[in-house]
């Protein structure tokens, strides 16, 4: 069994080390494609990805016909997410470049600026949510649509599992070759900073149940509470049009795991 245990660097790209097992670990994952969609639809486009990984979200967006330019700071991810493009034959539609959304000019005009799947929550300081939002307002035309989910903060799942010794259980992911991923969690909760570093740590089982390697992945995600949020995109450029508690339109409740965002430049 090969044993893969890449535990970020300081200064390293984050998910740079993801590159080759995301797409095999969120193969599950397409519950949040139509929101993006819905609301890529209410904007006309072009659409602006920022976070965009191995372009999961942002393929399906040019698949439907929209122009998209995703961004993501990890250049493997973005190797990756272009080459998907050149095998779909999306290359016209979707451009993939590397760069930091705090920062990186796309060249504006966007009628849609989204972060999926959380991409927003790796800005770790509030210096960095500011900015990362401000330039997403700054990436927009007038009147332009800013889309994202979050976790909405767990905290009998984050606070309980500080330093838990034994990782739990997340999700089996069943693989198109028959074989099987087994996705393992744990959390370290800093309550001060509100950041959680989590740890993956993901079993690959080939199609005979054999474990054939297992990978450690460590990466942070900042955490805000919903109230929180809504001064931020207040104070950066943006009038909050809805919360949500699912990407199907449901109210925020105790129970929900994600708060999904839709934000208008404020004019
Ligand atoms: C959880 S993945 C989400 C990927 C994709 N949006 C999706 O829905 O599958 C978060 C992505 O954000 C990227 N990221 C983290 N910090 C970033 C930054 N400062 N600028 C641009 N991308 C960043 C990571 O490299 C990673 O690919």
């Amino acid at each position: 069994m090969v044993i893969d245990n890449h535990l970020m660097p300081d200064g390293e790209a984050p998910y740079d080390d993801w590159a080759d097992l995301y797409d095999k670990v969120y193969a599950y994952l397409n519950y949040d494609i139509g929101f993006y969609l819905s609301q890529a639809e209410a904007s006309a486009g072009p659409v602006l990805e920022l976070g965009c990984g191995t372009g999961r979200i942002a393929l399906s967006l040019a698949d439907a016909g929209f122009s998209v330019t995703g961004v993501d700071i990890s250049p493997r991810m973005i190797a990756k997410a272009n080459g998907k493009a050149a095998t779909l034959g999306l290359g016209s539609k979707a451009q993939f470049i590397a760069g930091d959304m705090v920062d990186f000019d796309a060249g504006g005009g966007f009628g849609l600026v989204c972060f999926p799947f959380r991409s927003f929550q790796s800005m770790l300081e509030v210096e960095d949510q500011r900015e990362a939002l401000e330039n997403a307002a700054a990436q927009l035309r007038e009147g332009g649509l800013l889309a994202l989910d979050t976790f909405a903060p767990d905290m009998e799942q984050l606070g309980d599992r500080r330093d838990e010794a034994i990782p739990f259980h997340i999700r089996d992911v069943e693989q198109p070759n028959g074989g099987n991923i087994v996705v393992w969690g744990q959390n370290l909760w800093d309550g001060l900073s509100q950041v959680n570093s989590a740890r993956l740590i993901v079993e690959e089982l080939d199609a005979n149940g054999l474990s054939v390697a297992r990978h450690f992945r460590d990466f942070d995600l900042r955490y805000t509470f919903r109230y929180e949020m809504e001064h931020l995109l207040e104070l950066s450029g943006f009038t909050l049009e809805a919360v949500y508690g699912d990407f199907d339109g449901g109210e925020v409740t105790e129970q929900s795991d994600d708060l999904v965002w839709i934000a208008r430049k404020t004019s």
